[in-house]
């Protein structure tokens, strides 16, 4: 893995304000399960490229840094992008899995830098993404996985789009987090996007801003334009 991969925070500059935001992230949602700690957390936005992929991975860093084995899964199987945030090879992953083709044990890579972080990546590219992630298959491999890992971060599509899938693994995890990337039109889609997620049985925890600013591409991580609605439990600005 190319340590100096600028999106891992978390690894590549763990003393930075945003390694220590996703820090303060994984402690407010750690404990937001009644009767112990979260064990699944879904990590997706209303729309594509708001950053969920990157927040996902530095939030499985941010838990395992903690001291918990945790599984990073790439649930978003028509954009794949776990697989190149660690710089893993993706010839075999959930997608494999699923149509029985490779055994979940052979697909999972522990990330050297990080002790007790694992990645399962997407796989192949499947041509009937939402049946696999729909199939009985997947509830039994998520709780086989459940059995290995204190934490599952599942990296999932986006909620408004022309497929269900973020809704189907949505209504699996414990806990949803919404990332949403600052801009007032990108929050009005968040709210839809929260209320679908509700209605579909899924669990909120909270929502992450995804802030991009100024002209050297800076991101900042934090929630506070979205006080209205995010939960007590969500991340804050740190
Ligand atoms: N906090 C961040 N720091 C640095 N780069 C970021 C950050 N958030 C997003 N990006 C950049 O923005 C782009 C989109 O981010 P990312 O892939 O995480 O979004 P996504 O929501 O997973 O996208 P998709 O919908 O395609 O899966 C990437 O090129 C990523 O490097
Ligand atoms: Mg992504």
């Amino acid at each position: 893995m190319k340590k100096t991969t600028p999106r891992l925070y978390c690894l590549a500059h763990p003393k930075s304000t945003n390694a220590e935001r996703f820090r303060s992230i994984r402690t407010n949602i750690r404990y937001s399960r009644v009767g112990g700690e979260i064990r699944s957390v879904l990590v997706t936005s209303s729309l594509p490229g708001e950053g969920k992929s990157t927040i996902a991975a530095n939030l499985a860093a941010a838990m395992a840094e903690n001291g918990r084995r945790v599984l990073l899964l790439d649930g978003d199987l028509r954009t794949p992008a776990v697989h190149e945030v660690f710089d893993l090879p993706n010839g075999s992953g959930l997608t494999s899995i699923l149509v029985e083709q490779a055994r979940w044990q052979d697909c999972i890579y522990p990330i050297q830098e990080l002790e007790g972080l694992h990645v399962l990546t997407s796989g192949p590219i499947s041509p009937n993404p939402a049946e696999l992630l729909g199939s009985t298959g997947m509830k039994e491999l998520f709780a086989e996985l459940h059995n290995h890992w204190d934490t599952i971060v599942i990296d999932a599509s986006s909620v408004l789009m022309p497929f269900s899938d973020a809704l189907t693994l949505a209504r699996m995890a414990e806990g949803v987090l919404l990332v949403v990337r600052s801009g007032k039109v990108l929050q009005k889609h968040a709210a839809t996007a929260k209320q679908l997620l509700e209605r579909n049985g899924a669990r909120l925890l909270g929502a992450v801003l995804n802030r991009r600013s100024g002209r050297r591409r800076r991101y900042a991580i934090g929630s506070e334009e979205l006080a209205d609605w995010v939960t007590a439990s969500g991340p804050r600005k740190g």
